[in-house]
């Protein structure tokens, strides 16, 4: 596999470097069922959190993550910081990096910022992208491509791709740093993926992404996908108005309880969340057994481990230990 300094995007991800990080991950979430569900592997490390937007699930489980491998954490919130004062990502970064941190995971409002800190040189430590304006969340896709390969191939996903999985993601395309990770992610891995959105939800250049478009849901669950992954209404990053209204999105875009009814058994159904129930997902589907929301949700934590493990692995002379660690 290729040498993870930084995790900037899924779309760098070769397929052979992608599954060395889901089957590092398979070995990170049995180290979850152990009695004592910890490693001394990043002993002596410090990870950074640095949140310029909200977040509960990706910030709580990189943080999970860093504590299960023994590293020490500090988390940074822009709410509440100095930032409401005026002070950069260059100026903020350094002056957490001044305390001394070997790696920073990044969730920022601006396209690029990840990049831009990674290649820089404002600062020495890795840098793990955790959602980049529209443009990316790696880890997010790699969750959500273990989650796929686990409710495929269950024990045995070690190793496999995910060749020939029909895959359709459904809603605000054109926002979403989610959807784009998984097409690049999915598509390298051998997944077949379909994008339903109201025609002013896909971006422009659409046409050269990989994928197969369409804006009718119900002609997508007629199809009987693999998996259905419904994507949030980014109400926040939108300064227009791309649908009619909240109702007329769900009558026709939104997985509802008759919509539902419809999708095949073999059919699981996802989201990244946070969701907006009753607009893009009803909670019937929401909460069924089809669903794999909350397993998203725990492999967020097995996925992140991983990644910090291989940002972290032998990147200066004090080397994390993998005593006790993970075989891959
Ligand atoms: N899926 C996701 O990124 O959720 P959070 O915004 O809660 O981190």
């Amino acid at each position: 596999m290729t040498e993870l300094r930084h995790l900037l995007s899924a779309h760098e991800l070769d397929r052979d470097t992608a599954i060395a990080i889901l089957d590092i991950a398979e070995d990170m979430g049995d180290v979850a069922t152990r009695a004592v569900p910890k490693l001394p592997t990043l002993r002596g490390r410090t990870v950074a959190n640095l949140f310029f937007e909200d977040s509960t699930r990706t910030r709580l489980s990189f943080e999970s993550a860093a504590k299960k491998l023994s590293a020490d954490v500090i988390t940074f919130s822009a709410k509440g910081s100095s930032v409401s004062k005026g002070e950069s990502l260059k100026d903020t970064a350094q002056t957490i990096a001044a305390m001394g941190i070997d790696a920073v995971v990044l969730r920022h409002s601006a396209s690029g910022a990840a990049h831009t800190l990674a290649t820089s040189g404002w600062i020495d430590a890795a840098v793990v992208n955790a959602g980049d304006g529209t443009h990316e969340h790696p880890t997010q896709g790699l969750l959500d491509a273990f989650t796929m390969r686990k409710a495929r191939h269950g024990t045995a996903s070690r190793g496999k791709d995910l060749e020939g999985l029909r895959v359709t993601i459904v809603g605000d395309v054109l926002h979403s740093r989610v959807a784009r990770s998984n097409v690049w992610l999915l598509t390298t891995l051998g997944a077949q993926v379909h994008l339903v959105a109201p025609t002013t939800l896909l971006p422009t250049g659409i046409a050269s992404w990989p994928v197969t478009t369409g804006s009718s849901l119900d002609e997508a669950i007629a199809a009987k996908p693999d998996v259905l992954m419904m994507l949030r209404i980014q109400q926040e990053r939108m300064h227009a108005a791309f649908f009619p209204h909240e109702r007329e999105y769900a009558r026709q875009w939104g997985l509802d309880d008759a919509r539902f009814a419809q999708l095949s058994p073999h059919t699981i159904v996802m989201h990244p969340g946070p969701m907006n129930r009753g607009l893009e997902i009803s909670a019937a589907a929401a909460d069924s057994p089809q669903s794999r929301i909350l397993d998203q949700v725990t492999n967020g934590v097995s996925i992140r481990m991983a990644v910090l493990y291989l940002v972290l692995s032998g990147t200066s002379s004090n080397a994390p230990t993998t005593t006790g660690g993970p075989s891959a």
